[in-house]
């Protein structure tokens, strides 16, 4: 079979579709056929910088595929399923056409969208959930979210909508405004300074800008992006973990019609150095699948 792997760090070029043995599930790991998975930004980081597990590695961490062989109850061959695999930790890409995952890591793919589609969900979906719990945001809050057209924020925005929060969102261009309106934001910028000052009870941060002097007095500042957090009481990081009751609950929100997912771009996997330079040109709305 064939999987997209790295042996050294670098520029898309370092991307190579090579042949590779047929994984074998072991105890209480299922095999899947993969149909699709979708850049994130921690595939390109994986790739360009000197992190993430040992070389050769198959990069990726988002799985949309079909059970082909089964060593736990829970799942027979024919299921459709989605997945998050922390392949920096695990060193277990999805970028492959046979993909073996424990058990624990799976969940039913929506059923009201296209299986390939799914691929959109996982590491962007548990992200904006997790990061949205550490900020505890409940009905009561007027949250603002930053990043908001990109691939958490946008998640981010819905869910904290779900929740009945006010969102008031933050864009990187005026062009992506009216996305982040679809979304569900209420308030929306392209530009810090007009943020309103001491307003927000809790801010996510997905693009790594300072929003502090925006948050009320007490609020809450979660941040999921590379750069320090700004100087803030309580400000926290949240660092995204498998977990598959997170994801079975974001499909279910997908098949009950309140959580939208955009995809951008399509590109077969053989073109994966392709789909890297076009996310990184950056201005995508919506995420870049790989189709297998
Ligand atoms: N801590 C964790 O566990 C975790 C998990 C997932 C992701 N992350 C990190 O979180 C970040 C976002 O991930 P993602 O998947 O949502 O990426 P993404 O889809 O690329 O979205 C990032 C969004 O932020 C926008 N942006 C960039 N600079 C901005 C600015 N100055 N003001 C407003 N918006 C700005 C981008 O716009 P343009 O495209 O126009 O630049 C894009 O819409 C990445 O750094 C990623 O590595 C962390």
């Amino acid at each position: 079979m064939r999987a997209i792997r790295i042996t050294r760090h670098g520029g898309p070029e370092v991307l190579s579709v090579r042949e590779v043995p047929e994984p074998t599930p072991g105890v209480g790991e299922v095999l899947i056929r993969t149909v699709a998975s979708s850049l994130n930004p921690v595939d390109w980081k994986t790739r360009a910088w000197d992190v993430g597990p040992e070389l050769p590695a198959t990069l990726g961490w988002d799985l949309a595929g079909v059970v082909t062989a089964s060593n736990h109850p829970r799942h027979r061959p024919g299921d459709q399923v989605i997945a998050m695999s922390a392949q920096i930790a695990t060193g277990r890409g999805t970028w492959a056409e046979q993909v073996c995952l424990p058990a624990g890591l799976l969940a039913a793919a929506p059923t009201t969208l296209a299986l390939q589609d799914a691929a959109a969900l996982p590491l962007a979906g548990v992200t904006a959930l997790q990061a949205l719990n550490r900020a505890a945001v409940t009905d009561g809050d007027n949250v603002l979210i930053t990043g908001a057209a990109g691939a958490v924020g946008g998640i981010a925005v819905q869910l904290a909508r779900h929740t009945g929060a006010t969102v008031d969102a933050l864009v990187s261009r005026p062009e992506h405004l009216d996305a982040a309106r679809e979304l569900g934001a209420t308030g929306v910028w392209h530009l810090p300074a007009d943020l309103p000052r001491r307003t927000y009870t809790a801010v996510l941060d997905t693009a790594g800008i300072d929003t502090g002097p925006a948050l009320a007095p007490g609020g809450r500042y979660v941040s999921i992006a590379d750069q320090p957090l700004p100087d803030i009481p309580g400000a926290a990081k949240s660092y995204v973990q498998e977990n598959r009751d997170h994801l079975a609950r974001l499909a279910a929100l997908v098949d009950g019609g309140e959580l939208r997912l955009r995809i951008a771009h399509r590109y077969p996997f053989h073109e994966v150095r392709s789909a890297h330079e076009r996310f990184e040109a950056g201005g995508v709305l919506g995420k870049i699948l790989l189709t297998f």
